[in-house]
């Protein structure tokens, strides 16, 4: 299929390149280089594995077949049929083609995807009389098509389902921090591991699980499904080596340093289920409280890391912004030595928390929360 090593492609969202970069280079993966949108590394099949199992900001990774300058579907059909397809799987597989596409003479990501799809059912006609049938939702072979000012690289996805989806997530929260996002907002917070982080507002509890899986070097992947699972070289035995040996559980002590807590009642309960499936469900309660009421733990000063509401209708800002600055008044008082990290869409909302603890000075990481741009706030009080 393929000749490994070859040239992976792990994708993330916009302003967690650095992140993923780190992520990379910690597991000790040759040849990585960040470019926008994600980052590229050298793979063998059982780095590639790994790196699926184990990456917790990335949303999935690629593995290029073929890059061609195409202006029209023509030529997108013509690049496509120059590769063997038989390389890569049967005509008894299924296939699924997810294309993006800008600033190209083809405009429509639908019709490039069926051009591509075309292309390879085509050759396989041509070739062997039968041709492979597509399955949108679970395809044996995902190929992924990034076309960008009419140059065309077409993938295919190691991945499947999105990367950030672990597994724990037992039900859908009305205001979802995606756990991949997460995972960065943690990174990026700086929190070292061995001290307090108390989220008070914590919805579902994603920051306080990917916390407790990072601080302990739990993959976030070892219970889920990957599409190169369906690959035509797919060594079943390396992939249970490789996940028995990333294997690890998080201690009680580290368990006891993550406080969550939410004013929703409902928002409590599925935290708790979700660290249940996690995991984590020995020591980490996530209980209700009001956050202008929070409570730190005693001991060494330790980071709130936190992801408040951001409200989209109009009139809640003023509402808003009465929240942030009262919980801002209420951490500059029981918070001293403390650091935090708040993630918020509106500059307004920050602004009104800075004045509330009285720190006037922060520093910012831009990230974006799907297509939403928003920053991740960084205070340390005195
Ligand atoms: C944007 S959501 C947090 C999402 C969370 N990061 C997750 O991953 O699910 C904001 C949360 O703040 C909670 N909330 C709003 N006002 C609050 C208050 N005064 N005290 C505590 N929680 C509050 C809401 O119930 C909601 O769950």
């Amino acid at each position: 299929m393929f000749d490994w090593p070859v040239r992976a492609f792990a994708t993330c969202g916009k302003g967690i390149e650095p992140f993923l970069e780190q992520e990379l280079k910690d597991a000790g993966l040759p040849e990585v280089t960040a470019t926008s949108g994600g980052v590229a590394f050298k793979a063998s099949q059982s780095d590639l594995y790994r790196a699926n199992m184990c990456l917790r900001t990335a949303i999935r990774i690629l593995v290029p077949v073929l890059e061609a300058p195409v202006h029209n579907s023509d030529e997108l059909y013509e690049a496509v049929g120059s590769v063997d397809w038989s390389r890569y799987m049967t005509p008894d597989q299924t296939l699924a083609v997810d294309a993006n596409v800008r600033d190209s003479g083809i405009t429509h990501s639908q019709y490039a995807s069926r051009r591509v799809k075309d292309a390879v059912c085509d050759q396989f006609v041509q070739k062997i009389g039968r041709r492979p049938y597509v399955n949108p939702t679970q395809p044996s072979v995902a190929f992924n098509l990034h076309l960008a000012r009419n140059h065309a690289i077409l993938s295919l996805d190691s991945s499947g389902a999105s990367l950030h989806k672990r597994g724990y997530r037992v039900a859908q929260p009305p205001a979802p921090l995606s756990e991949s996002l997460a995972s960065a907002l943690v990174a990026a917070s700086k929190w070292p591991g061995n001290v307090p982080l108390v989220d008070p507002f914590c919805g579902s509890g994603t920051i306080g699980i990917e916390a407790a899986w990072r601080a302990h070097g739990v993959a976030p992947g070892l219970t889920r499904t990957f599409a190169f699972q369906g690959w035509r070289d797919y060594r079943a035995e390396l992939f249970s080596v490789l996940r028995e040996r990333l294997r690890r559980t998080v201690p009680h002590e580290t368990l006891s340093l993550i406080h969550l807590s939410d004013m929703d009642e409902s928002a409590v309960s599925l935290a708790a289920a979700c660290i249940r499936a996690a995991g984590l469900g020995r020591r980490m309660k996530p209980i209700h409280a009001d956050a202008c009421h929070v409570r730190l733990p005693a001991g060494p000063p330790g980071w709130i890391i936190t992801n408040p509401p951001f409200g989209e209708r109009l009139g809640e800002a003023r509402e808003l912004r009465g929240l942030y600055k009262q919980f801002g008044e209420r951490v500059a008082s029981v918070g001293a030595g403390w650091n935090v990290a708040l993630f918020t869409s509106d500059a307004s909302l920050a602004a009104a928390f800075g004045q509330g603890i009285g720190v006037s000075s922060h520093d910012r990481v831009p990230l974006f929360h799907g297509s939403l741009p928003c920053v991740l706030w960084r205070y340390s009080l005195a």
